[in-house]
Order: structure tokens, then C-alpha cells, then sequence
């Protein structure tokens, strides 16, 4: 059942772009628009784009683009009905009767259902005598009954049908136990078999209060250590983070990043609620964008061995890029915090605040690394070193910080200022360069269409495409020019058959007397969205006008009628005739 043209409308009406997206983005002004750091790919110089005139957005950088509801899709990683009620409890209407949800909609709300049952169930075995080694477990690791309330620990018992049972007696079926990665199906596909047994639980809430997976830790030495939820229609590993729903509400802008799930929650035992933790997965760029909505600042904690020193290294180029400061704390002795805390006993919380203090950023943990690997005595070494130093001093954003380092290795080396300076200089210059090149192919290859995944005659007919392009923009811009443009030219005119498409919606939508924007993020899929929005704002209303409106008519009609070999072998006499004088009449 569709959402009806005018419930759009008011809902667009009443959700005003700029207020929504600003609760995500920090948003300046830029003339008539506004632009900001890009929350969907990670990026240094904004090349996100709102549009509050009409009401939508565009990122010059990944293509992202759409409404306002495709914001809330994407941001909130919803499907478009949740995306359009989310919007409505905010803007208090209520939704259209019969606009149930559709399919995945649907199943994603049984999942959390079925997560939050077996949270439920994994916390009450905990404290029932099968879960006593569980219990124990905790206990033995320093947890208390407090906090295993507070993180909702629990116990999956050994028997490998506990969960499944429980579940199905409350109604749910094999289907969406196995949907929610809760359960597998046995072998000979007779039975759902609960995937979880015998170990202790930690379950993943998302930052509206759902339960969206689990880690279950086995108690023993077997591997694997620890097993997680793979993503499903209500997960996706790579978006997530836990505890992020305890770290979010402190108030600091300062976020600590850990390996493990007893990291975090150690850290919140000391007091330090901040703390979070990918789920089994190295730090993804989604991640580190996710963890800029929340802070200005990441503390780096992992582990000391030589893993924890890798995954630092990512850490920090990704957490860089999504505009995030840097801390990077080493803790002594080559302990993970959990274990570090636990070891000062009730001397944890002050001793882990006195590192945590003392933390250095994230080039001075880069420089002092990179040291360890070379010999500054020797000449060569020392110019191996400087090289590489001087890569990492610049990229830093300011030239006060960059000047700071670069006096410190010249005393450090022993070398003049000045000559640093003008290598650093060069490096800079080289690196713009770069920038600028990669810019320019990345524009190149989109004028050309050979990357578009959605209207893929482009690349073959681009000289068509792009006059298409613009009249559509030209007419969603000046919808009461539609009679004349239609006079002229219809749907079948044109050369691409998603531009067809396309303009033949727009047109319709003018007749009905609706805006395209209101309804084109129901009736198109969001690859499709993201085109559309991409061809309004690389014609704006400034290229597409009105004097050359005609023109973009006339290059179609061209393209259309022009005589390929192909097409002339494939013609009558009669029509290569009447194809032939139809081009004269024009000239
Ligand atoms: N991890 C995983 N699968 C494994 C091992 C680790 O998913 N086989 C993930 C878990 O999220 C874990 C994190 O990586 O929390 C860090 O691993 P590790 O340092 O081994 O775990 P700890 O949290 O230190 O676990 P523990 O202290 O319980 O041994
Ligand atoms: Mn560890």
C-alpha cells in the first residue's frame, strides 16, 4: 500500500531539512546552501551539500543524494517506511491507515523482538544453577551484580535447543530464529538449533534501545574465543559499535575506543562511561563517521602487543579522515585495560585517569614509533627517518601544529629549520597536486557516465544523456513550462531509456499538480534517488534556463535521428528518406 501524494507532502512540509540534518552534521553556510563533512563517506574538505530552497542534499563526493527521508534512510539505517515514520512521530502525525510495513520492515521488528527475549532468557540462566560457571565467570573477572545488570550479561546454556524452545513457546518461528542468527538449521533441515551454548553473553544495543546482536565468549581455551551475530536485516557489524548507547549520553565530546567487549565494560566499572568497542572487526570507516555524531575527540586504547599496535595504525588514518582529535594511550606493562584496571584494584579508576591523562596525540604516538625503526646516527637512516616524519607532520590541518613538529626534529637531528621547512613545504605542494588530480578524475569519469550504475547508456550516448539531463532539471525547476517543453518532445524522444523514464515520471507528476521531490524517494529505488538528485544539482537552475531549454530539445531530437550504419542497415529505403528530411527541415 503507497503513502498517498498529500501525506508526503505535509510530512515534507513539516520536516524541515536543515533542523534534521544539523542534529547529524555540523553545518555552515555557503551562500543559498549549506555544506558540511560528508556523514556517509569519510572526507577532509566538506563536499556535502543541503539545499534547503528545495528541500534536499547532495554529496559531490560519493554521490549520496535524496530528501529528507533519504537522509533519515541512510543516516538511521532504516528501510523507507520506518524512514517515513520516524519522520512523522517527529513531526507528530500520525501515519495513513493500511500503510503497514512492507516485508523486511516487518521481519527486522520480529528480529529485535526475538533478540530482546533472548536477552532476556541468556540474563535470568545466569542465575539459575545451569548458569552457575557463567556467573562464576563473571565474578572471577571482577564484574559485579551491578554491572551485569547494567550491560544485560547473560549465560546461553549447554543444551543446544534452551533458546529455541523458549522462543518458539513465545511464538516466534524457526524462520526468525535463524533470520536473526540466533539459530541454525540442523543438518538434515528438520530443527532450528540455538547457535549460541555454553557460553557467557554480551548483547549489542543499538542507540534506540534495540537489541541487535550478541558476543558470546566461551568460557574455556577452545576457539574461537568469541562468537558474534553476523549481520542480518536488523544488524550490520560495520555500522555498530558497542555500548555507544551508554557512551553517548555522558555529555563529553570524548569517546575511548577499545578492542573487547570486557574492555569497555571494565572501563565503565571504573567510572569511565565513554568507552566503546568495535564488534570482532577491525574499525570501519562507517565507524569512525558514526563516532564523530558523538564526539570531537577519540582516545585510542588497544591492546599493547603487535596486533593492538596495527590496528592503531588504522584507527588512526580513519578516525583522521572522519574529521575526528587523536589520542593514543599506551598502557604499561603491555596490558589491555581490563586486565591493567583490574590489576590496581581499588587504585583502578585513578591509575587508568593518570594514563589517560597523560595520553599523547596521535602524531607524537606516529613519530615516536617511526623513531624505533631507525638508526638517526647514521645518514642515511636519519634521512629515511626525516622523510617519513615529515609525511606524517603533514597532514596536519594546522600550521601552527606543523611548525611545532618541525621544530622539534630539527633539534631532535640536529638539522636547520629552515631547510625542514622548504622539504615540508614541497611535500605539501606535491600532495595538493594529488588532490587536485584526483578531483579532476573523478569529475571526468561522471561527466563521461562511465561509471553510472543506474542510467548505463550514458557512456555510450553522452552527448544525448547529458541534454536530457539538463531538460529534466529545467522542467523540475520551472514546472510551468511543461506545456512547451511537451509540445516539442515527448518521452519516446529520448535516447536513454532511464532518462525516458525519468522525464516521463516528472511530467505525469506535473499534470497531477504534485512536485516530483514529494513523491520520487516512494516511487524509485535509492540508487535510482541518488541519480536524480545528482542531475538537479550538477544542473542548477543557473545552467538549466530557459533560452536553452530549446536547445536541449534540439540535441535529443539530433542524437535520436541520427544515422548510425547500424540503423541504416536496419531502415527502409522509405525511412532513411523521411529520416534524411526531417534533419533538413531543422537546419
Ligand atoms: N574477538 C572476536 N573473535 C575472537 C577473538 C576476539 O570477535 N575469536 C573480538 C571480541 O570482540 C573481543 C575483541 O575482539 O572482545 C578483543 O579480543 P581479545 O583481546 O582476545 O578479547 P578480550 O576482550 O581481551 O577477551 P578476554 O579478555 O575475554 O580474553
Ligand atoms: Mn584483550
Amino acid at each position: 500500500m503507497a503513502l498517498p501524494d498529500g501525506f508526503l507532502y505535509e510530512l515534507k512540509e513539516r520536516s524541515d531539512i536543515s533542523d534534521i540534518v544539523s542534529g547529524y552534521v555540523n553545518l555552515k553556510r555557503r551562500g543559498r546552501n549549506l555544506v558540511g563533512l560528508c556523514p556517509f563517506h569519510s572526507e577532509k574538505t566538506p563536499s556535502f551539500n543541503l539545499y534547503p530552497e528545495n528541500g534536499s542534499f547532495y554529496c559531490f563526493g560519493c554521490g549520496a543524494g535524496g530528501d529528507v527521508i533519504t537522509f533519515i534512510m541512510k543516516i538511521e539505517n532504516l528501510d523507507y517506511i520506518e524512514a517515513v515514520k520516524f519522520l512523522a512521530q517527529r513531526a507528530g502525525m500520525d501515519m495513513p491507515e493500511n500503510s503497514y510495513d512492507d516485508g523486511v520492515g516487518k521481519l527486522r521488528m520480529r528480529i529485535f523482538e526475538a533478540n530482546r527475549e533472548a536477552a532476556r532468557f541468556y540474563n535470568k540462566k545466569l542465575y539459575e544453577p545451569e548458569g552457575r560457571e557463567g556467573l562464576e565467570y563473571f565474578y572471577r573477572r571482577g564484574l559485579t551484580d551491578n554491572i551485569i545488570r547494567r550491560f544485560g550479561l547473560g549465560y546461553s546454556p549447554k543444551s543446544r535447543y534452551a533458546l529455541c524452545d523458549h522462543l518458539k513457546a513465545l511464538g516466534f518461528s524457526s524462520a526468525e530464529l535463524v533470520a536473526a542468527n540466533l539459530a541454525f538449521m540442523s543438518s538434515d533441515g528438520r530443527r532450528a538449533v540455538d547457535r549460541f551454548a555454553d557460553r557467557v553473553m554480551f548483547p549489542i544495543i543499538d542507540l534506540r534501545g534495540n537489541v541487535i546482536a550478541f558476543g558470546g565468549r566461551i568460557l574455556t581455551d577452545q576457539k574461537p574465543k568469541y562468537l558474534n551475530t553476523s549481520d542480518t536485516p536488523a544488524f550490520k557489524k560495520s555500522a555498530n559499535l558497542f555500548s555507544l548507547n551508554n557512551a553517548k549520553n555522558t555529555g563529553e565530546r570524548t569517546l575511548i575506543l577499545c578492542e573487547g567487549y570486557m574492555d569497555v565494560i571494565a572501563l565503565n566499572k571504573a567510572g569511565f562511561k565513554n568507552a566503546v568497542a568495535t564488534l570482532g572487526t577491525a574499525l570501519t570507516p562507517e565507524q569512525a563517521v558514526l563516532m564523530k555524531r558523538y564526539a570531537d575527540e577519540v582516545v585510542i586504547c588497544y591492546d599493547a602487543d603487535e596486533a593492538g599496535q596495527k590496528a592503531t595504525a588504522r584507527a588512526i588514518t580513519l578516525l583522521r579522515n572522519a574529521g575526528l582529535v587523536i589520542r593514543v594511550l599506551s598502557i604499561p606493562e603491555g596490558k589491555d585495560p581490563d586486565e591493567f584496571i583490574r590489576n590496581k584494584g581499588d587504585k583502578g579508576a585513578a591509575a587508568f585517569k593518570n594514563v589517560l591523562d597523560n595520553s599523547g596525540n596521535d602524531v607524537e604516538y606516529r613519530l615516536q614509533n617511526l623513531k624505533t625503526k631507525y638508526d638517526t646516527n647514521n645518514p642515511e637512516q636519519k634521512a629515511g627517518y626525516m622523510t617519513e616524519a615529515l609525511r606524517i607532520v603533514s597532514s596536519l590541518d594546522s600550521a601552527v601544529e606543523q611548525d611545532i613538529y618541525v621544530s622539534k626534529l630539527a633539534g631532535e637531528l640536529n638539522i636547520d629549520k629552515a631547510s625542514i621547512s622548504a622539504d615540508l613545504q614541497k611535500l605539501r605542494r606535491k600532495k595538493e597536486n594529488e588532490y587536485r588530480k584526483r578531483d579532476f578524475t573523478r569529475i571526468s569519469t561522471e561527466l563521461s557516465g562511465r561509471d553510472d550504475k543506474v542510467n548505463t547508456e550514458k557512456a555510450k550516448h553522452t552527448r544525448a544523456a547529458k541534454a536530457e539531463e539538463m531538460l529534466i532539471a529545467f522542467l523540475v525547476y520551472n514546472n510551468d513550462m511543461e506545456p512547451q517543453v511537451s509540445a516539442r518532445i515527448t518521452p519516446q524522444d529520448f535516447v536513454t531509456k532511464f532518462n525516458a523514464q525519468l522525464y516521463a515520471y516528472v511530467v505525469e507528476r506535473i499534470h497531477e499538480g504534485v512536485s516530483p521531490q514529494t513523491t520520487f524517494t516512494r516511487d524509485f529505488t535509492s540508487d535510482e534517488v541518488s541519480k536524480f538528485y545528482a542531475i538537479l544539482h550538477s544542473y542548477n537552475s543557473q545552467t538549466a534556463t530557459k533560452q536553452a531549454m530549446n536547445e536541449y530539445i534540439d540535441v535529443i531530437l539530433e542524437e535520436k535521428h541520427k544515422l548510425t550504419p547500424e540503423k541504416i542497415s536496419e531502415m527502409s529505403p522509405e525511412e532513411i528518406m523521411a529520416s534524411l528530411k526531417k534533419k533538413k527541415s531543422k537546419e
